[in-house]
């Protein structure tokens, strides 16, 4: 009998398959898709859209763009900011069946301080994700999650703020992912999710110019799918923590090697974009996948690469 259920440090999840943030925005997916969300959701845990202490508008349109395996993104993290979103979000994500995972970025690395300080009384918020690939002013509008003193700071700023499970959200774009990953250990954190989205660019074949408004963007689905798995793999390796993998995630048979590789749970980001619902699905079809291989539970699939 294969049980799917697993631990991640506090949180307890039904099965290991959670949504990737900005990519499932479960209130407006229950005013469209015919599925009672709020009583059967389809992932073990719900992570909104990254918000910001201000509201922000994001980029210059176009900011999609599908590529020969993946989808290229300049979203430039437009949200309603944090005050909106506990007022007017919160609340009714309060009602989901599962854990609520908040994200929260920041501009300076002191708003990771603030907005954790924010969700710290919100009974709603389970777990707080510090997504750190938003570009940061006092680096020139370099990504906090390059640079490793500023991403420990970051997270001690926000463990010192919260109590709440505290994950930091790694970036694949940088030399060393590891040495980013030991950083958010230092700092406190109590998972590391891995990877967000890898920089490209794409070109109109006929003008030849940037198709993306704010010229390149971030990478992601099937084409980043063996740069995560590395990354799961490295990081695992190296911290005592737990990881959350994704990166390209469609099918069952990818959950099951994010786990082998080290993951204790594994988001889907776009391939949401083409099955709204996965989640439940490829628990399903995971089970089948562990039966057959005659792996008994997600513990004893952990890490097996
Ligand atoms: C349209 C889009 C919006 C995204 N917005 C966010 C975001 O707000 N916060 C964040 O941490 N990651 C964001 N991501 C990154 C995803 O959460 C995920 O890390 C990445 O896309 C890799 O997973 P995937 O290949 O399954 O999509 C976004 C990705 C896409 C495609």
């Amino acid at each position: 009998m294969v049980t799917l259920e697993t631990k991640l440090g506090s949180l307890k999840l039904k099965h290991p398959i959670i949504n990737a943030s900005g990519t499932f925005d479960v209130l407006e997916a229950d005013k469209v898709l015919q599925a009672d969300l709020f009583n059967e959701f389809p992932f073990a845990a719900y992570v909104p859209k990254t918000v910001t202490m201000q509201p922000r508008t994001g980029n210059e349109p176009p900011r999609l763009y599908e590529t020969a395996a993946g989808l290229l993104n300049s979203i430039g993290l437009a949200n309603k900011g944090i005050e909106s979103f506990i007022a007017e979000d919160l609340p009714r994500l309060a009602s989901l069946p599962v854990p609520v995972i908040a994200s929260i970025a920041g501009e300076r690395t002191d708003d990771y301080g603030r907005c954790s300080e924010m969700l710290a009384g919100r009974e709603e918020v389970a777990g707080i994700e510090l997504n750190v690939s938003c570009p940061n002013v006092e680096l020139d509008g370099k990504a906090l999650g390059c640079d490793p003193g500023r991403t420990e700071r970051a997270t001690a700023l926000a463990q010192a703020a919260t109590s709440k499970f505290l994950i930091v959200k790694l970036t694949p774009n940088v030399t060393d992912i590891v040495e980013l990953a030991q950083a958010a250990a230092s700092g406190g954190a109590d998972c590391v999710s891995v990877i967000n989205t890898v920089h490209g660019m794409a070109l109109d074949p006929w003008t030849l110019k940037p198709v993306l408004g704010h010229t390149t963007g971030g990478l992601s689905g099937p084409a980043i799918k063996p740069v995560a798995l590395r990354a799961v793999y490295m990081v695992s390796h190296a911290i005592d923590l737990p990881v959350i993998g994704m990166g390209g995630v469609t099918t069952a048979q990818d959950v099951l090697e994010f786990l082998a590789a080290g993951a204790t749970a594994v988001a889907v980001g776009t391939a949401s974009f083409r099955d709204p619902l996965p989640g439940a699905r490829l628990a399903g079809e995971l089970v089948d996948l562990m039966e057959v291989r005659g792996i008994d539970s997600v513990k004893e699939l952990v890490g097996r690469a």
